[in-house]
């Protein structure tokens, strides 16, 4: 999809404040920081509509964006951040909860984890937790710049050993060099429609 018209409608904490239009919504997920605000940016064609930052922990709400009059990307607030407090933590864990189990025009989810890395802890937790309710997840291993391709392959292995993926849910993308852009947005729309 090439995107023209996106906006921003709406930051949700709960949902009586989600948007009411009915269209589908595929959510991004991931720890504080590894991001999923850049690769909104990248998926909508906007350098920061979605503001990216390098302090962990910026995205706060649920923030909705619309893009094309016809679906809508959720950016959600990282996980794994250790300087927020454990109310905040237990605020933000009730909100993506929330969200993530109830939301009818829920399609899919997709799951950034840093490539660089083994996955966190969390990010396993993500995963399974996103297999018991039953939400279509694509797992998205992001800054593959900041690693030569001929590793790539070695951390696909290594993420494929750490949680069960197929190889048509896993997509290494980089932010900077669009790397993965187009069977991202092919997964989407497969998952839309
Ligand atoms: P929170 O909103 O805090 O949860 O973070 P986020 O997941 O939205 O991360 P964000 O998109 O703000 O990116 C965090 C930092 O990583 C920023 O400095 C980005 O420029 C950088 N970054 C994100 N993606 C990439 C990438 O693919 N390659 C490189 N080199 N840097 C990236
Ligand atoms: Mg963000």
């Amino acid at each position: 999809m090439d995107v023209h018209n996106v906006n921003l409608l709406i930051s949700a904490v709960n949902p009586a404040q989600y948007p009411k239009t009915g269209y589908p919504e595929i959510a991004l997920v991931g720890r504080s920081n590894v991001g999923k605000s850049s690769l909104t940016n990248v998926l909508i064609n906007r350098k920061n509509y979605a503001h990216t930052s390098n302090q962990p922990g910026k995205t706060q709400t649920l923030n909705f964006y619309e893009v094309e009059d016809s679906i809508y990307f959720v950016d959600v607030p990282g996980y794994g951040y250790a300087r927020v407090s454990k109310s905040e933590r237990e605020k933000w864990g009730t909100m993506i909860e929330t969200y993530l189990t109830q939301r009818q025009q829920l399609k899919g989810v997709i799951l950034l984890i840093d490539g660089r890395h083994d996955l966190t802890q969390d990010d396993r937790q993500m995963a399974e937790w996103l297999d018991y309710f039953d939400v279509p997840r694509l797992v998205v291993a992001t800054k593959m710049d900041k690693i030569s391709s001929s590793k790539w392959n070695k951390q696909s292995s290594m993420i494929h050993k750490a949680i069960k993926v197929d190889d048509n849910d896993l997509i290494m993308f980089s932010a900077k060099t669009k790397h993965g852009k187009d069977q991202i947005w092919q997964w989407i729309e497969n998952q839309i429609n």
